[in-house]
């Protein structure tokens, strides 16, 4: 058997009640759960407070990309509902103040190195491979501080060896077979896992899912084989 991850479900819907019922559906087989972009204008911290009060572990996805003193005011307030881990761009600036605003309390900074639906083209116009740039970026995110970063299952294995301090959260996985979507640097969930992912973001292949219940077991089984 291989290492085992926490799946993270992204809850990537239009509106509160959608996000519930699949929360709901979830229940006991993952309780674990991302709010990005697309839901974060339709709920308050009322409703993140009531989850982790029914016991959901929460992973804040706003990718804060601010001034240092408003990054590091948004992630306290952040943390001060009780969000377990929360992402900010890889800068220097931003991550210095995110470590800054989560201080003294229990919840993770996590530094997005290059996005999952990006590729080579993109890391050109930086004159570097995109296994360079991630890796500059988790050096950042390592040496002020954070505990994480966000990459693709394709860089995993790189940051696990270079710094084995960084706990390594992956979006980009695809069962067998599945569309990989927008998505361009993808990977199977056992192949990120055996990379050395600690966290696997997974959204459509669950919340799309005919019976979301049913993939997420079937991910989770496939995951820990
Ligand atoms: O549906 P899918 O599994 O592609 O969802 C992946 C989720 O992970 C989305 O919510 C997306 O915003 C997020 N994400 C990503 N790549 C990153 C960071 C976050 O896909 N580098």
């Amino acid at each position: 058997m291989t290492k085992k991850a926490e799946i993270i479900v992204a809850l990537d819907f239009p509106d509160k009640n959608q996000a519930l019922s699949m929360i709901d559906e979830l229940d006991g087989a993952c309780d674990f759960f991302k709010i990005g972009m697309e839901l974060g204008l339709r709920v308050d911290d009322e409703f993140i407070k009531s989850l982790i009060a029914r016991g959901k572990k929460i992973f804040l996805d706003y990718k804060y990309h601010d001034i240092g003193n408003t990054v590091e005011k948004a992630v306290a307030n952040a943390a001060e509902l009780g969000v377990y881990m929360l992402t900010v761009h890889a800068e220097k600036q931003v991550l210095e103040a995110a470590v800054k605003g989560a201080k003294s309390t229990n919840t993770k900074v996590f530094g997005v190195t290059v996005l999952t639906s990006l590729d080579e083209d993109y890391a050109t116009q930086y004159g570097c491979s995109i296994k360079d740039l991630v890796l500059r970026r988790a050096a950042w995110a390592h040496d002020l501080g954070a505990d994480g970063v966000i990459a693709s299952p394709h860089e995993a294995a790189i940051i696990k060896t270079q710094f084995p301090a960084l706990k390594v959260c992956t979006p980009g996985i695809r069962p067998a077979g599945a569309d990989s979507q927008d998505q361009k640097r993808v990977t199977t969930p056992a192949d990120a896992i055996k990379a050395g992912a600690d966290y696997l973001v997974i959204g459509r292949p669950i919340t799309q899912a005919e019976n979301p219940r049913q993939a997420a077991l079937q991910i989770i089984d496939d995951s820990s084989q």
